[in-house]
């Protein structure tokens, strides 16, 4: 683009794309679509800067954390997603940590860093108190573990934290400990252009694996979004509390010589104490990027320009006020017993006549509308209703098109469910929460 306009739109587009694996759904929109090692740094913006790729956007954390961003940059390609320096707010949990600390950051969260067990141990056995447990480095979000949740006891905790640190899980030998927060989650998504922060609308996503918000944690099974951007237990000016939380980290790092540009994302518990940072990420959330954008009426392109420009006061950012419902089709035994190699096969048209979107993760095409299981989430559903009902209705109905063996979670974006997190709010919020 060598004039910014907004007319610019996505039909003038030429898409190319580098991942890991292939898929089927990048394939179909990429002019090219390139398997290689995506956190290749310098590869990539080598075959970049040989395509005269006028704009990258960085989709993973380990790419990012590997300095892809640093690298394009380098080669003169304005690039959405951060360098590698503050790619760290989603790459060290600890740093974030810290630098929440040493700023005085409001939502943050008492913690203590451990790098040796027998410390460790002392720590956990002379409290009452209940903490949740995290590796410092990138664990495909499946090494945090929560004293009441995933661990049943102190010596649970005890044990886990002990293997963390032997086995260096998460890239380091230590690991973080720090209060356990108790109330409802929520995942707020923001652009950055390193210093402008503009608030996406607000998603619930659910991790856990099976309905009724149990089992073990997975990648995220589903989530939902509200027309008016908030959830039934956040209002609007806890979003915006959420936000200036975001809005100091960025600050934060700019103070220290970091700039931040790209997506972030912050994860949040919704407290008895207001809005607090469970996590930040240096990218979309995943499912949550299909919930917002979805619903973005701005062309994606020219909020990607704005960003790497610095220039994000200068556009309209808008979301169409409609509800979505994202449900996530995984191989049956998800998570610990995938069932690798099952048919899917999959009716698009009569799907997308629903007005349902597909997206596709991690599966294999074997031919048109059949496709293989791997062990990851295989297909996610997204249904865009008036209501979050309506939204859910359409998935369901789209599910009628979905044939083969798979798990899913039928309650994500039922009232019964979303009437559980307001009735767990109200016992937060008068202080007898169990969790
Ligand atoms: P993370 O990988 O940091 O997103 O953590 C995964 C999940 O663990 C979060 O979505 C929360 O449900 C839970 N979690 C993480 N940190 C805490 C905490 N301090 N207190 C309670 N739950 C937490
Ligand atoms: N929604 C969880 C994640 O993207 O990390």
């Amino acid at each position: 683009w060598r004039d910014w306009s907004s007319d610019v739109c996505s039909s003038d587009l030429q898409l190319l794309t580098v991942a890991n694996n292939s898929n089927p759904g990048l394939q179909r929109l990429s002019e090219q679509s390139k398997r290689h090692a995506e956190s290749d740094a310098e590869w990539v913006a080598n075959w970049a800067k040989e395509q005269a790729v006028d704009l990258a956007v960085i989709g993973g954390e380990e790419p990012l954390g590997a300095g892809v961003a640093d690298a394009l940059e380098a080669a003169g390609i304005p690039t959405v997603g951060p360098r590698q320096a503050a790619a760290q707010l989603e790459t060290s949990k600890l740093f974030t940590r810290e630098l929440m600390e040493r700023h005085a950051i409001p939502g943050r969260v008492e913690f203590r860093f451990f790098a040796d067990p027998e410390l460790l141990e002392r720590f956990l056995v002379n409290t009452d108190k209940q903490f949740a447990l995290k590796p410092v480095g990138l664990t495909s979000g499946k090494g945090v573990k929560v004293m009441g949740v995933q661990l049943a006891s102190v010596q649970e905790a005890i044990d886990y934290g002990r293997s963390v640190i032997h086995d260096r899980i998460g890239g380091s030998a230590g690991i973080v400990v720090e209060e356990r927060l108790v109330g409802e989650e929520f995942s707020l998504q923001a652009f950055v252009d390193g210093e402008t922060i503009v608030p996406m609308p607000l998603v619930r996503d659910y991790k856990l694996a099976y309905e009724g918000d149990t089992g073990p944690n997975t990648g995220s099974m589903g989530s939902y979004s509200q027309p008016d951007g908030l959830l039934p237990y956040v209002t609007a000016s806890d979003r915006d509390r959420a936000l200036e939380t975001l809005h100091r980290v960025i600050r934060a790092l700019r103070a220290d010589g970091i700039p931040y540009r790209g997506i972030n994302y912050g994860q949040f518990m919704m407290t008895v104490e207001g809005p607090r940072l469970v996590e930040i990420n240096a990218r979309f959330g995943d499912p949550e990027a299909m919930n917002v954008l979805a619903l973005l009426e701005t062309d994606f392109t020219d909020v990607c320009i704005a960003m790497t420009r610095g220039k994000l006061p200068d556009i309209k950012i808008a979301f169409a006020p409609r509800a979505t419902v994202c449900k996530y089709v995984t191989p049956l035994g998800y998570p610990a017993h995938p069932k690798t190699g099952s048919p899917l096969q999959l009716d698009m048209a009569k799907i997308e006549a629903l007005g349902v979107k597909v997206f596709f993760a991690r599966v294999d095409q074997e031919s048109n509308e059949t496709y293989k299981t791997t062990s990851s989430r295989a297909i996610a559903l997204v249904g865009i209703g008036d209501s979050v009902m309506e939204a859910e209705r359409m998935v369901e109905a789209a599910l009628a098109h979905v044939v083969g063996d798979y798990h899913l979670r039928h309650d994500i974006g039922t009232q019964a469910l979303i009437q559980r997190s307001v009735e767990n709010m109200q016992r937060v919020l008068a202080g007898v929460a169990v969790r």
